[in-house]
């Protein structure tokens, strides 16, 4: 199976070694289908709240992977996800909702699991820069990130924790190449997005100044 360029993009940052993966609003299991090829120690977790999802994904997965593989397939909303083995390492990927969705889960699963090692990765679908001021109050630091277009479409993805040293900047910070002109253009999509957000609402002001800042950095 061959992956799109932002699930072949997440799955390139999974370069560390975890106990556990939990593909997280699995959907189809492409991805966490492909870090069970990627990543053979880790267990790999498929999580999904729709149920017929879930059952497709299992009854794949036991076709093509009945015992040579570690992976398990719950059907659960990701806002009561428990995480077993607090001593372990979990990573946990986030992909394809939308930003306020991604911030309620990643609030609940923390709250959720208090003590146990969580990095998170994540790839919203817009709200990126409220997704990061929420990351970043939950006390949570940059890993790593990078910016990802596919099919014209431009994803920002965050791999965060409790344990690194960077902050998580609102506006990106790692991710950014201005000398590559699809990183212009996503730039320029961002100002004018705001620009046409705070006409409406003042409160986007801020916003728009943080992303043209970047322009005279
Ligand atoms: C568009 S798919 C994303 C698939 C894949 N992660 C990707 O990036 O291509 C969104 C998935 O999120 C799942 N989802 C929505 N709310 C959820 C929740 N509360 N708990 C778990 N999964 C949820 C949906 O059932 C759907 O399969």
């Amino acid at each position: 199976m061959k992956l799109n360029k932002r699930l072949s993009s997440l799955a390139s940052m999974v370069t560390q070694q975890y106990d556990h993966i939990w593909d997280c609003c699995c959907d189809h299991g492409h991805l966490g289908i492909e870090l069970l090829q990627s990543c053979p120690t880790a267990t790999v977790h498929f999580v999904d709240v729709v149920v017929p999802l879930i059952e497709a994904v299992r009854d794949k997965l036991q076709t093509e992977y009945p015992d040579t593989h570690h992976w398990t397939a719950h059907c659960t909303d990701l806002n009561q996800l428990i995480l077993p083995e607090t001593q372990s390492k979990h990573l946990l990927i986030i992909a394809g909702v939308g930003g306020d969705l991604i911030i309620q889960f990643v609030r609940n699963i923390l709250f959720n699991n208090p003590g146990t090692e969580i990095e998170l990765l994540l790839c919203p679908v817009r709200h990126d820069f409220k997704v990061r001021q929420a990351m970043k109050s939950l006390g949570l630091k940059l890993i790593n990130e990078s910016l990802v277009v596919d099919k014209g479409l431009f994803y920002e993805v965050i791999h965060i924790g409790p344990n690194a040293d960077a902050e998580i900047e609102a506006t990106g910070s790692l991710m950014w190449d201005f000398a590559d002109p699809d990183h212009q253009t996503y730039l320029e999509q961002k100002i004018n997005h705001y620009q046409r957000a705070a006409r409406s609402n003042p409160k986007f002001t801020d916003v728009l100044l943080a992303y043209k800042a970047l322009k005279t950095a």
